[in-house]
């Protein structure tokens, strides 16, 4: 090699660097380099009709990534599969989860059969080929990473935990256990969480996803909470009365200020930003059930979480 080709091998190799004055720079969502994870809130309206298809929850222009996307990490979906239809569901995707609003059939995961019905979650690493054969008319909510891969320019090869379901009726009975004891302790989530024994640092139901099943009882009042992963809720079931606050500042009576209110509909998804303030509200004569999924296994696995609680006393927990 010349000493003229190792100059132009050098002019390559520092083109694309840039230098910028620290504080420009130290915060790029502040500066508006990188947009701020918005609200956002989609319809039962969006899967309550038409052909089989999957419908991506798609806030990707918004974020300034490839799309679909939800949040930087995760996409959700709605899935509609008409009776005696099909549908192949493959990502580049670490994990997808998902929800079975209604419906019944079955999934074939390489050559694993898994059947499903209303009501059961089924989770699913990185496979060869998946596909969603439906009985009934059937409609899901599907979470996957495939966006994170995509950020990272990587390909999802080894899969990481074995394909999961989780039955309407072990997760129902689940849930009934532990609101029995919460109503004993008096707690103001009444909650489980889903996990699977391959993630015994995390707690979660993958390495990248975390899931939960709550019910919010008539007259709930939940004390505030805050998170840094991002949730995309679905609801399952609510009356007209039931809402979640959010906001970005809590007061020192540990309430939200200046929140932005988001009424509940059945069957219906919305986006809680990471790090506002987010508490749920049931001022209607029913019962209401929720499931979040969020990037909180990343997250806790990161250590970057960093959940707070409001306290009974207002003050903030850790
Ligand atoms: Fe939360």
């Amino acid at each position: 090699m010349t000493t003229s080709d190792k100059q132009i091998d050098l002019k390559r190799l520092i083109e694309n660097g840039r230098y910028y004055e620290y504080t420009k720079a130290a915060d790029p969502i502040g500066s508006g380099a990188i947009s701020k994870i918005p609200f956002a809130e989609f319809g039962s309206e969006l899967h309550e009709t038409g052909c089989t298809r999957i419908i991506p929850l798609d806030i990707s222009q918004h974020l300034g990534c490839e799309g679909p996307a939800t949040s930087p990490a995760l996409c959700a979906n709605f899935v509609r599969i008409l009776a005696g239809e099909e549908l192949s569901a493959n990502f580049n995707a670490t994990s997808q989860l998902f929800y079975i609003m209604y419906g019944s059939g079955l999934t074939e995961f390489d050559d694993i059969k898994i059947p499903w019905k209303t009501g059961d979650f089924v989770v699913l690493p990185i496979g060869k080929e998946i596909r969603h054969i439906a009985d009934t008319d059937s409609v899901f909510y599907l979470v996957h990473d495939e966006p994170l891969l995509r950020y990272l320019g990587a390909a999802a090869m080894l899969p990481r935990f074995r394909p999961t379901l989780f039955t309407c009726e072990d997760s129902l009975r689940e849930l009934d256990k532990v609101r029995s004891e919460a109503e004993a302790a008096n707690r103001s989530r009444i909650s489980v969480l889903l996990a699977n024994k391959a993630m015994d640092q995390t707690l979660t139901v993958t390495h990248t996803l975390w899931a939960m099943l709550g019910v919010l009882p008539i007259n709930a009042v939940q004390l505030p909470h805050r998170h840094q992963s991002v949730a995309l809720d679905l609801i399952v079931d609510c009356d007209p009365g039931c809402y979640t606050l959010v906001g970005t500042r809590i007061s020192a009576k540990g309430e939200i200020i200046n929140p932005t209110r988001i009424d509940w509909k059945p069957y219906s998804a919305f986006i809680t930003p990471p790090g506002y303030w987010h508490a749920h509200f049931n001022e209607s004569a029913s019962v209401a059930h929720l499931i979040p999924l969020q990037d909180a296994g990343l997250q806790t696995y990161l250590r970057s979480l960093d959940i707070r609680f409001i306290l009974p006393d207002g003050t903030v927990s850790g």
